[in-house]
């Protein structure tokens, strides 16, 4: 029988192994020694776990190999209770290490993946199961996304995709690259963050990179930390502001965002709630190292809602 869930996250973990209250960042030939440590698992785990700690039904499509690295991550997915009929294991070592360098306010990574398995389990879940919402945690416009979109429009799924991007130049000529264009235009929602927007339409100004992203998408969230995040929708720019705290550590903050923002959106809140529940899903994860540490529930959200500082405009 088909798998039903309401988001089927699909996409690869990573292993974060991350460290905090360093004094300065890493520098050839000196030791620099971190007051803070923490490992978790990181990339699709983050958004999948905080799309389940919010109580939405997760099936997370990801390939995991035989190594240590990748049987913590089951473990840890195994231990949060999250659904796991929809990961394949490989007969090989699948490790994907992250080293982050972090500061309150800014990373540094040092990062080693084994290849990708050539058919990922994101096709073979797409195959079996069903969702109300297939996620994609990154800009994706490689050669299986036209195929992934037809399996899930046959099952009537929607699709959302975060701009999260390694770097620039995986990003190609923006919006001016066909592929990437296209990738965006499919998206029933696009989750941003403000340098991913400026990046792909080329648009220094927010409200005019919003605007751009708005004229071939029909609902976008950018996230701008601190400032907390807009959205464009029905032709409208719309904002909230973020929580006031110190952070720790930002890590997956725009994932535990575009968790809480697609948990609201699926509720059929209005698009302000749905900014604040990102506000608030994203803003408490820097509260603790990587994006899972702070444990967000809906009612931990539904507590936070009135301390929201009011929308400037
Ligand atoms: N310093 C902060 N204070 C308050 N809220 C924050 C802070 N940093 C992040 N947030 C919240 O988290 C959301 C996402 O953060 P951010 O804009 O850094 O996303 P991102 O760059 O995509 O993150 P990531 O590095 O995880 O991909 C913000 O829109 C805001 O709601
Ligand atoms: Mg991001």
């Amino acid at each position: 029988m088909a798998k039903t869930y309401d988001v089927l996250v699909v996409g690869n973990y990573s292993l974060d192994l991350i460290f905090t209250g360093l004094p300065q960042m890493p520098e050839l030939g000196k030791d620099i020694v971190a007051s803070g440590f923490a490992m978790l698992p990181g990339e699709a785990y983050t958004s999948a776990i905080a799309m389940h700690r919010l109580g939405l039904q997760v099936g997370w499509a990801g390939d995991f190999g035989d190594d240590e690295f990748s049987r913590f991550a089951i473990q840890q997915a195994e231990s949060e209770g999250l659904d796991t009929r929809l990961f394949v294991r490989h007969h090989r070592p699948l490790r994907r290490i992250s080293v982050a360098a972090s500061f309150p306010h800014e990373r540094g990574f040092l990062t080693y993946y084994d290849p990708d398995p050539a058919i990922p389990a994101a096709l073979k879940a797409l195959a079996t199961a069903s969702a109300r919402l297939l996620y994609v945690p990154g800009l994706y416009y490689g050669s299986l996304l036209e195929a992934g979109l037809q399996l899930a429009r046959a099952r009537k799924m929607k699709f959302a995709m975060d701009g999260n991007i390694g770097c620039p130049e995986q990003a190609p000529g923006g919006l001016s690259n066909p592929a990437i264009r296209k990738a965006v235009q499919s998206s029933n929602l696009f989750l941003p963050n403000a340098s991913e927007a400026r990046l792909l339409t080329g648009q220094d100004d927010l409200a005019q990179a919003l605007q751009a992203l708005g004229q071939i998408c029909p609902l976008v969230a950018l996230k701008d930390g601190k400032n907390g995040s807009y959205a464009w929708a029905g032709g409208q720019i719309h904002h909230a502001p973020g929580l006031r705290l110190e952070p720790l550590d930002t890590t997956g903050a725009g994932d535990c965002y575009s968790a809480g923002f697609i948990k609201a959106w699926l509720d059929d809140l209005p698009i302000e709630e749905c900014l604040r529940w990102g506000n608030i899903a994203g803003g408490l994860s820097t509260l603790a190292p990587g994006g899972t540490g702070y444990r967000v529930n809906p009612a931990e959200v539904r507590k936070w809602l009135p301390r929201l500082p009011e929308t400037a405009s």
